[in-house]
């Protein structure tokens, strides 16, 4: 696999993406094991859009992330887990028990009926176990659902309902720091509503009773340990659906974003590889959760193709306390940490004396992902966490994009805090004006586009195609539109400002305002509501709600404290709003808009200067917003 050495080398090689893409990407994905190698790199068109990549392959990913190390690597260690309790068992998975365990779960998953293009939905704890079943979907070809376990039974039933998942693995529960999290419980309710699962796969993790339905549940340990350790490596084509992953839009309904095989599979190693310059026998830790993004790409597909070991946490930065984090690096002797500002700042406030206690000189390479860091958190990061030593990269990249696309490439691009920096060879970012033109030159601003594809970007959105090529193919013709802001310095670095649509991100996690409004709406004491993001010390950006009562509201703390739990069971606690202001009315222009750029400066704290009003259908609804902040819970 291609790893780049030096800024020079960088520089030829963004060079050569550019000017033959297409013999580029032929020596990226010559290091793979192809059952059938392609007849063609690339092929595509972005007005449908259509895009298909290495064209013509038999491949299986778990092939390149397990069976091609097992010659030289059956004894090192793969899959390194930290459970949420330090005094727990730790364990250490070697390659050749990973290929065991995924081959016996893949037989057991076949056992239950499973099969090349079903749809499997995982709802589980961060438990080595997850990795395995998102591994053994992909050896028989079936395509995996990973839904964060901290969404709501609600979510769960939806994201479970649109793809028609046939089955679900979860398990009894697990604890995320102090609070139980009762997946079997949320599952089973969930279950009332999903008609295509015919199984449920229940993993015993806690050890706590649960209810179990005889016909539909069965023990993992019971399926899996009666199960061959040898199960072939379903021959995928290329463009063959690998994953689905639910993400937030400004629309309502979250979206499924699908990704490919041979395309992501490329992409994730070489991105790996690359931008947190990978050594061999480095120990490597994202944070971050499998239900996300990150996870797929970061802690298993990516590091597991590079034939590394990736630590899997269970636990919180915070607990048993907010030295954890520091301990874990300690503990593993971590030399590659990859996290999200929201962590930094949060454990920050913390004081010094945390990470103090523990010896972090194994680290080598730092980063943060998931939302813009602020100077302060990275010069912090930098400093008490890196010692001034250790390279820091600020790696943008999004669900949609499936790997990282704009990063410092680790000790070799010239660091500057708050920039993401320069785009990955293969990777051509536009800026474009509100007219759509493209933005020449440099230090310039504009909403951030890509005008070329790359292998990893997302081919649709589960069962709506037109949705796809609506939300990131229409906005810019002939250009995937991010979402996100942007500004290019004199230098043509590239700083990710943040999004430009109704999409606000909460530690690092997006969430659309409309989701958020349809939940509130849906409760019977609400008439309407509005929901914006503002600026919050540790989340990036908190929830701020502006509901309108169908009564007079007696008590606004205890009214949003019902408004809080009923988001928390119709999306998740992770939605939940920081601040809720009970109104009269909302700003409205006379087509019936409302004008959120108001409701964004007074969550800000601004009340003077709001801009224009004169468009506003009863301009006197500002001002008793404006007075009714005291009313904030
Ligand atoms: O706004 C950008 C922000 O997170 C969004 C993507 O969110 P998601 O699909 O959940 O993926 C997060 C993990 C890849 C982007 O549109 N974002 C992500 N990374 C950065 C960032 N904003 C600024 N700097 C980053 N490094």
């Amino acid at each position: 696999m291609i790893q780049i050495k030096d800024f020079e080398e960088y520089k030829a090689m963004y060079a050569k993406s550019v000017s033959s893409p297409g013999q580029f990407w032929d020596e990226v994905a010559s290091s793979f094991y192809w059952q059938k190698k392609y007849d063609n790199v690339l092929n595509w068109e972005f007005d449908s859009p259509t895009v298909k990549w290495f064209e013509g392959a038999k491949v299986n990913i778990t092939e390149n992330c397990i069976d091609r190390h097992l010659e030289k690597r059956a004894d090192q260690t793969a899959l390194l887990f930290e459970p949420n309790e330090p005094s727990d068992t730790a364990q250490s998975i070697t390659y050749s028990a990973l290929s065991k365990q995924v081959n016996k779960l893949a037989n057991g998953l076949k056992k239950l009926g499973a099969k090349k293009g079903d749809r499997i939905c995982l709802y589980m704890p961060m438990s080595p176990e997850l990795a395995y079943a998102v591994l053994a979907c992909a050896r028989i070809g079936a395509i995996h659902s990973v839904v964060f376990a901290g969404f709501s039974s609600k979510s769960l039933a939806d994201r479970i309902n649109d793809a028609s998942c046939k089955l679900l693995l979860t398990a009894d529960g697990f604890y995320r720091g102090k609070k139980y999290i009762d997946l079997k419980t949320i599952s089973d309710e969930a279950l009332k509503q999903t008609p295509s699962i015919e199984n449920v796969l229940v993993l015993k993790h806690s050890g706590k009773p649960i209810s179990f339905d005889a016909h539909r549940d069965v023990w993992y340990h019971s399926l899996v340990e009666t199960q061959s350790d040898q199960c072939p490596a379903e021959p995928m084509d290329a463009e063959d659906e690998l994953f689905i992953l639910y993400t937030s839009g400004s629309t309502g309904k979250p979206k499924g974003v699908v990704h490919t095989t041979a395309g992501y599979m490329v992409y994730a190693e070489y991105s790996f590889r690359n931008v947190f310059q990978y050594r061999e026998g480095d120990i490597y830790w994202c944070t971050a959760d499998i239900g996300w993004i990150t996870g797929h790409s970061y802690i298993i597909y990516g590091p597991l193709l590079a034939g590394a070991t990736t630590l899997m946490f269970e636990g919180t930065p915070t607990y048993p306390d907010a030295g954890r984090f520091w301990e874990v690096v300690d503990k593993y002797k971590v030399n590659i940490f990859y996290t999200a500002p929201t962590a930094i700042r949060a454990l920050q406030a913390k004081g010094l004396e945390f990470v103090q206690k523990h010896n972090l000189s194994s680290l080598r390479v730092l980063g943060s992902v998931g939302e813009p860091i602020n100077e302060e958190a990275w010069q912090w990061y930098h400093t008490h966490i890196g010692k001034g030593n250790c390279a820091l990269v600020d790696t943008w990249w999004q669900t949609e994009t499936g790997g990282i696309m704009i990063s410092p490439l680790a000790g070799i691009t010239k660091e500057k805090p708050t920039f993401a920096t320069y785009p990955l060879p293969g990777i051509q970012p536009v800026l474009v004006d509100a007219q759509g033109e493209e933005i020449i030159g440099n230090d310039v601003e504009g909403n951030l586009c890509v005008k070329f594809p790359w292998p990893s970007m997302l081919r649709t959105t589960w069962g709506d195609h037109k949705r796809c090529k609506e939300v990131y193919f229409s906005a810019y013709k002939d250009k995937y539109f991010t979402g996100d802001g942007c500004k290019r310095d004199q230098n043509g670095m590239y700083r990710i400002t943040g999004r430009v649509d109704d999409v606000i991100n909460v530690s690092g996690h997006r969430i659309g305002t409309a989701e958020v409004e349809n939940a509130i709406n849906a409760h019977d004491k609400v008439v309407e509501s509005a929901v914006v993001g503002y600026p919050h010390d540790i989340k990036g950006q908190g929830i701020y709600a502006y509901v309108i009562a169908n009564a007079q509201v007696e008590n606004p703390e205890s009214f949003a404290a019902e408004i809080r739990a009923h988001i928390t069971t119709e999306i998740g606690a992770l939605a939940k709003p920081d601040k809720i202001q009970v109104v009269a009315g909302l700003p409205k222009t006379r087509s019936g808009k409302i004008m959120r750029r108001i409701l964004r400066k007074v969550a800000e704290g601004v009340t003077d200067n709001l801009g224009d009003t004169s468009t506003l259908l009863d301009p006197t609804v500002v001002e008793s917003i404006i007075d009714s902040r005291a009313l904030v819970s």
